[in-house]
């Protein structure tokens, strides 16, 4: 059979981010060896147009059934004008819950080539090569209680509520372990335990699995506020970070800051191999859907084009195309071919569309030469 890869552009400059991605992976289909069917399906507000749902229920189904699922981005003005019951359900929340992709992989690689353009120092951020594992199907996004209430004349009180069960925090562990061995090896587990029951909780699973399962990998324990400052400070000194689903969230846009721009990171989320040996997969830029400056032709193309290198590597096993993807992606970025977002001095401004052409050629170059 076939592998299918499911495409959600979604709303934002989700569109015109994805289209280049899909170029990049249809390159792979057509000049290598991998065989695949795309498939594009409305999404969001272009779908609530359509079918009056953010999501129609057979493509909500197929999501358990595609080898990778391809998502654009979500959110801004048009989808926060929808009815609120038909934001709830299939949102990208939604999705990772039903696809139960729990394990958020947000890979940060400094670019030498963009190293005028992060507003840390260079030297800070030369060689910085860390992931952030972020739990995605937990935590304070999904904990019930939660809700709005009035609770007396004009005073109204929000409540979340941050939960997390021991297997939760057990799965997403050996995630980031099995992650560090075959990296630098060393974990950075990241809570607020200091302060809150959930994180003692968490410090206390992940010691436990570390020293049960992986005493070959270094562990050390960081409070959140300090993370943060860390990252900055010397962000170097990170290899694998492990957060829970909202200091995640936090820390990945941070990280994103310390590589020059949120528009060259890619995601993978990942769920637990299932009795045939098959694991679903959501994939996703981080960026999010940038409304300001969506159909203008300008967004970086690049995270959602690394996004078909993670696909490359998590879903067919092909590592060594990832690695050729990211060597074009590098190329293209040495000769200053930049989008608005990454451009200093004397590089070249391009097009959203005109960056995927870039990336398409400098594969083609690669692979003949
Ligand atoms: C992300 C985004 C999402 C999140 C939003 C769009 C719900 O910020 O993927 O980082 O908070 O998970
Ligand atoms: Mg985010």
């Amino acid at each position: 059979m076939t592998a299918e890869v499911l495409v959600l552009p979604g709303e934002g400059i989700g569109p015109e981010v994805i289209a280049e991605a899909v170029k990049v992976l249809e390159w792979f289909t057509t000049y290598r060896d991998l065989e695949l069917s795309i498939r594009s399906e409305p999404y969001g507000v272009e779908a609530y147009k359509r079918y009056g749902t953010l999501i129609r229920d057979e493509v909500f189904a197929d999501l358990l059934q595609a080898d990778a699922v391809l998502f654009g981005a979500t959110g801004g003005p048009e989808f926060d004008a929808l009815p609120r019951e038909a934001k709830i359900s299939g949102n990208l929340l939604a999705i990772r819950k039903h696809m139960g992709v729990y394990a958020n992989l947000r890979p940060v690689m400094a670019y030498d080539e963009l190293s005028d353009v992060t507003s840390l120092k260079s030297s800070a951020v030369q060689n910085v090569d860390l992931v952030v594992v972020r739990e995605l199907n937990g935590g304070i996004y999904f904990g019930e209680p939660r809700g709005r209430e009035l609770i007396s004349d004009g005073i109204e009180r929000g409540i979340n509520t941050l939960i997390y069960t021991t297997p939760e925090i057990e799965r997403i562990a050996r995630v980031a372990f099995e992650l560090a061995r075959t990296r630098r090896g060393h974990i950075h587990s990241v809570d607020k335990s200091n302060v809150l029951e959930t994180y003692k909780l968490w410090r206390d699973v992940v010691d436990h699995i570390g020293a049960d399962e992986f005493p070959d990998v270094p562990l050390s324990h960081i409070i959140v506020d300090n993370c943060a400052m860390q990252m900055i400070r010397d962000p170097k000194q990170f290899d694998v970070i492990l957060a829970d689903n909202m200091v995640g969230d936090i820390l990945s846009d941070l990280a994103g800051a310390i590589t020059g721009s949120l528009g060259m990171l890619p995601s993978a989320s990942l769920s637990d191999y299932d009795g045939n040996g098959r694991r679903r997969a959501l994939y996703e830029p981080v960026h999010g859907s940038a409304p300001d400056i969506a159909g203008q032709g300008i967004a970086n193309p690049l995270g959602a084009i690394l996004c078909v290198g993670l696909v490359l590597e998590h879903s067919f096993d092909l590592p060594g195309e990832a690695r050729l993807l990211k060597q074009a992606v590098r190329k293209v970025l040495a000769v200053g071919i930049r989008t608005p977002d990454i451009q200093t001095g004397n590089s070249r401004a391009v097009s959203t569309k005109d960056m995927g052409d870039e990336v398409v050629r400098a594969l083609t170059r690669l692979s003949n030469g």
